[in-house]
């Protein structure tokens, strides 16, 4: 597609408005430096306009039967599906990845906006018998408010439709603000959900960075939930910031996973395992494999492999055929990953391949990152306990399925585990011992679907999940309802007469 320079807006109680101030910031391809738009800067004056509009819209928008809002969504996956090849085509160019991917991005959303569309016409609660005669109880779910949608740029389509498609169906309305790496995207997801019928006022972009637009979203008094998806560091701050107002706060933060790899495991499957883990969208999922713990059976025959397989990897544009590696989101991103490698080699680690910038080749001005694998690391050094959010992995030698276990689980974070092995009595263990959100057996750490829980224990989150049922939970209230209808003042526990 064409990506002529355009200046877009904000999109506030309906219309498309620039930022008060009138300063602007530009999106630019992480492949090639191209400026591909201009977004407006905004300020928390501007959040407070958005906000104003979604509360206002908030009392005819939670009234709306709930299958009516599902219908709405079943547009929004419907429209996504017909423009899946140009928004996966808009991704590669603004956020990276490769098409393949990218595509999976889009139908991940489309997966999440049926589903939750499914949810308008469930959304269930329980009924129970009562303690007393002649009396009913059960219990609802019921809309929030104002949910205030702060994604990051490495799902740019998923994650806001796992944050956005829940709070919509359950009643709730939006102030959305998306990554400004990624507002390309965010602005094409509202775009779509409008054209899908969404009313005015019910969901609101506001684009910006996080020290102005997500600040004061956090702060808004009229913005009960916030919904995060980003840095632990963050996700924090943002708990410290919305402590004041005792808001809902969902946080989806970092992970460190490992893919564990037994010396009965099918190494053939594995080696596909870890470079799909480690080095698809470069790196950086907060799912990704940057650690894989290897019994020393296997370890070499492991290592060998891979190193091979991940030189075999060809980097380049997302949007050309036959790439497997796009590149990374920006300039400090790429020095980030880049200190990492000398932090690893400055720890005694072995660097068995990559670690440098890629450039020439037809890689012009892009921020690209060879792919990195380090061997015989410590589980304590720093590339083994650090989040690096690029193409880096590190190989950790380990005895048993006890040290590997007692490794993987050596973290701050806990979102995803994988095994590798072929014995059931193992797996089993796994599934019960490794400390994460999400373990695979015999696969790598990603791929989550859209129907089960997503997210971590540890230093991932705070409790919550998205996706799933669990999603619920973060968009809705409880409200226990008793009816009586004995016509008499009846007392819970105390008058117990059958
Ligand atoms: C993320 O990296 O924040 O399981 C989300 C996966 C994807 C989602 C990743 N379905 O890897």
């Amino acid at each position: 597609m064409a990506t002529a320079t355009k200046t877009f807006k904000n999109f506030i109680g309906g219309e498309w408005v620039d930022a008060g101030s009138g300063e602007t910031f530009e999106t630019t391809s992480p492949a090639t430096g191209e400026v591909l738009g201009v977004f407006p800067k905004s300020s928390a004056e501007d959040v407070d306009r958005a906000v104003a509009a979604a509360k206002a819209a908030y009392e005819e928008w939670r009234l709306v039967p709930a299958p009516r809002r599902g219908e709405i969504l079943f547009r929004f996956g419907a429209l996504l599906a017909e423009h899946k090849d140009e928004v996966a085509d808009l991704m590669a160019r603004e956020m990276g990845k490769v098409l393949p991917e990218a595509a999976g991005d889009v139908q991940e959303a489309i997966d999440m906006s049926y589903y939750m569309g499914g949810e308008g016409r469930r959304l269930f609660g329980q009924t129970t018998p009562s303690e007393l005669r002649d009396k009913f109880n059960m219990s609802v779910r019921q809309p929030i408010g104002v949910v205030g949608v702060i994604t990051p740029w490495n799902f740019p389509i998923a994650i806001p439709s796992w944050k956005i498609a829940p709070a919509l169906v359950c009643g709730n309305t939006i102030v959305f603000k998306p990554a400004t790496d990624t507002p390309l995207l965010g602005e094409r997801f509202v775009e779509l959900l409008v054209e899908a019928g969404v009313p005015g006022g019910v969901v609101n972009i506001v684009h910006g960075g996080g020290g102005e637009v997500g600040n004061r979203l956090v702060q808004h008094p009229d913005v009960p939930v916030i919904t995060l998806t980003g840095s632990r560091e963050t996700g924090v701050a943002v708990l410290q910031s919305a402590a004041e107002n005792l808001k809902h706060v969902h946080l989806e933060l970092g992970g460190k996973n490992a893919i564990i790899v037994l010396d009965d495991a099918d190494l053939e499957l594995a080696v596909e395992g870890i470079l799909w883990s480690a080095f698809g969208t470069s790196g950086q999922r907060c799912t990704a494999a940057s650690r894989v713990i290897v019994q020393q059976g296997v370890y070499d025959e492991l290592q060998k492999r891979l190193v091979g397989a991940a030189e075999k990897l060809r980097l380049g544009p997302g949007w050309e055929d036959g790439v497997d590696v796009g590149p990374v989101i920006n300039k400090r991103a790429l020095e980030k990953i880049h200190s990492y490698t000398e932090i690893g080699v400055g720890e005694g680690a072995k660097l068995l391949t990559g670690g440098e910038v890629a450039s020439g080749n037809g890689l012009g001005d892009g921020s690209f990152y060879r792919p990195t694998i380090f061997g015989d690391v410590d589980p304590q050094m720093r590339v083994a306990q650090e989040e690096i959010f690029g193409p880096t992995t590190a190989l950790i030698p380990v005895k048993d399925v006890d040290e590997a276990i007692r490794v993987s689980n050596g973290i701050e974070f806990g979102l995803s585990s994988s095994i590798f092995t072929r014995d059931v009595n193992t797996a089993f263990r796994a599934m019960r011992d490794l400390e994460a959100g999400i373990t695979y057996i015999n696969a790598g750490t990603i791929g989550a679907e859209v129907h089960l829980p997503f997210g971590g224990t540890k230093g991932t989150g705070n409790g919550h999940r998205e996706a799933g049922q669990a999603a619920l939970d973060v968009f809705t209230e409880w409200k226990s309802i008793y009816v009586d209808y004995s016509g008499k003042l009846q007392r819970a526990q105390i008058d117990t007469e059958l």
